[in-house]
């Protein structure tokens, strides 16, 4: 199969929906939510990101472990939901999520052919040491980059040079992947190379900024750079 894209020095992954299963809170906590638990994962996820964008604009910046407490109380609100040990479990498991299962098996093939490869993401440090080391995917990691010294959310250009920045590889050498679309279409605008990891089947977004290549899971990844 011919090279997609080529001279690539670093892979730079999205983490919440991209490297980790955002439904896995929820879906762990059937029991107690019954038929909820899909409405209240697509109900917390809506809040939690319209909250990164809507503080960035507002010049409030707080963590994002904050935000994903906000945007879960919102969503059990929204869905008469009043239970705090449900509450405490659902934060609980969102702070070590698992990974999706083709994702370490990706890192490996790259790691091996030499790539740098890092996660970019809104995260709070400390989520996401938490989620990685969950994951065993701490080695396959070149870096972990979170948003939170530039006190600014995703799109933001900035948000996309800090990767830049700490990898010490050009905007036009850098393969970012996300499965937001917007998040796909801000890194390609920046000017990363970006493959749109399109997991829940959405359609595109109408914003500045195509990605490249739609793919349905991160398995796709490695014959894209002839790996
Ligand atoms: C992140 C969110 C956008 O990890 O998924 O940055």
């Amino acid at each position: 199969m011919a090279v997609k894209i080529n001279n690539i020095g670093a892979c730079v992954f999205d983490a919440y929906g991209t490297l980790f299963d955002v439904a896995a809170a929820a879906a762990q906590c059937r029991d107690a939510l019954g038929g909820n638990a899909d409405r209240l994962t697509a109900i917390w996820r809506t809040k939690q990101l319209e909250y990164t964008w809507l503080r960035s604009l507002m010049g409030e910046y707080v963590e994002f472990w904050k935000i994903t407490g906000d945007g879960l109380d919102y969503a059990m609100a929204a869905l008469d939901i009043k239970d705090a040990k449900l509450r405490k479990r659902l934060m609980d498991i969102y702070m070590r999520l698992d990974a999706y299962p083709e994702v370490k098996s990706v890192l490996k093939t790259l790691k091996k052919a030499g790539i740098k490869t890092a996660i970019l993401s809104n995260g709070s440090p400390k989520m996401l040491a938490a989620a990685v080391k969950n994951a065993g995917i701490g080695k396959l990691l070149d870096d972990v980059i979170s948003i939170h010294p530039l006190r600014i959310y995703k799109p933001h250009p900035r948000v996309y040079q800090l990767a830049v920045k700490e990898l010490k590889v050009k905007a036009g050498r850098i393969c970012f992947m996300s499965s937001n679309a917007w998040d796909a279409a801000g890194a390609a605008n920046f000017g990363f190379r970006v493959v749109w990891v399109n997991r829940f089947g959405q359609p595109k977004e109408l914003l500045p900024g195509k990605p490249e290549h739609e793919v349905k899971t991160l398995k796709a990844l490695p014959p894209l750079l002839g790996l």
